[in-house]
């Protein structure tokens, strides 16, 4: 077993956490949402700042409601991609410092490989291979899970993520930020069925479409026809129907793609992790056709879904058990493709 503290300031979450293998001890997540709605999305230096101002008191936070101190904690980990460069440089450097200060391994963690993880929290008998879907506000990628440190992408966006097809439609509706959760909520006082909104596909040159690969930029842009369309029909928008109408059909296309690559693949076992899991539409959709297909879905709680700390000394557990560490040299990237993960340690 291994005892991580480990800090993830990927975006404009900071988070701590400790966490013993998949038992969480304790999960400190301090959002900036409030300073950042002001501006309509995350502004990056802001967002730093806030990180370096708040890492501090959050660790000292998790530390006391886990009740350990340094004897206890085998590990030091901290997201080191992919995300905003200063944001993750804030969490990287302090987790660096610490390893080095308490004479602990440490260890970089892949932000995607995190959220792969955070299923592993909510069901500790989970077990690969399975595939995970996962839906952030960056990525919307269909992940062969193989092993600890061991992925490969059988599909993705071809352009905007699922999580910011929510924020840019939100926006659309003037619905604030982050979208998800308004479209999600409204959502539920609409009708899915009112608007017939095309749903992206992606051509293959051979013909035919890509039957895992997704996009929503399209979708964006007919909900904005739609609802140039209707305000010129009426002052009275019908925002709520809007919202569930969009919301049905990126879940309705999410389910299809995961259901093909599960069947195809010969996984029995879908594991969701990313902001958008924590969507109702896309939690119905893809339990029911898990259900008429024999599948195992699991969705990991809200407050695991979203970035958390918890879900990044889980994957650092694991890897520290096998013998795996990051050099202090590591630097944060902006970038990384998941199958590269094992990159990070020596
Ligand atoms: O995983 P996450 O917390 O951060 C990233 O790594 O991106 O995901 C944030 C994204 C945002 O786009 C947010 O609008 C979306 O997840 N989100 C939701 C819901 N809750 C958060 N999208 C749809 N429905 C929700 N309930
Ligand atoms: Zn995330």
């Amino acid at each position: 077993m291994a005892t991580i503290l480990a800090i993830e300031t990927s975006c404009d979450e900071t988070a701590v956490a400790l966490a013993n293998n998949r038992n969480v001890l304790s999960s400190i997540v301090a959002s900036q949402i409030d300073v950042h709605r002001q501006y309509g999305g995350v502004v990056p230096e802001v967002a730093s700042r806030r990180h370096l101002e708040t890492i501090n008191g959050a660790i000292a936070q998790g530390l006391q409601a886990a009740d350990l101190d340094w004897s206890s904690i085998d590990g030091v980990a901290a997201t080191c991609a992919p995300g905003l460069v200063g944001a993750l440089l804030v969490g990287l450097t302090t987790a660096k410092t610490l390893a080095m200060v308490h004479q602990k391994p440490f260890l970089g963690v892949h932000h995607l490989e995190g959220h792969i993880y955070a299923s592993y929290l909510s069901t500790p008998e989970l077990a690969p291979p399975f595939l995970c879907l996962l839906v952030s506000g960056g990525h919307t990628s269909l992940i062969y899970v193989r092993d600890c440190g061991m992925y490969e992408t059988i599909g993705q966006t071809r352009d905007d993520a699922a999580g910011e097809a929510f924020d840019k439609v939100a926006r659309l509706l003037d619905l604030g930020y982050p979208g998800g959760p308004a479209i999600d909520s409204l959502a539920r006082e609409g009708n899915g069925q009112a608007f017939r909104l095309a749903e992206g596909k992606v051509s293959m040159t051979t013909g035919g479409y890509h039957p895992y690969d997704s996009s929503f930029s399209g979708l964006k842009t007919a909900v904005l026809r739609l609802v140039q369309q209707l305000k010129q029909e009426s002052e009275e928008l019908p925002v709520a129907d809007i919202a569930a109408s969009f919301q049905h059909t990126v879940a309705k296309a999410l389910t299809k793609r995961t259901i093909a690559a599960a069947l195809d693949y010969g996984l029995n076992t879908i594991a969701v992790g990313g902001g958008v899991a924590a969507n109702s539409g896309l939690r119905y959709h893809l339990l029911a056709a898990g259900a008429s297909h024999n599948l195992q879905v699991l969705f990991p709680p809200r407050a695991l879904c979203t970035d958390n700390a918890a879900m990044i000394a889980c994957a650092a557990a694991d890897h520290l058990q096998r013998g795996h560490q990051s050099p202090l040299t590591l630097s944060a990237q902006s970038r990384m493709a998941i199958g590269t993960v094992m990159d990070l340690y020596r």
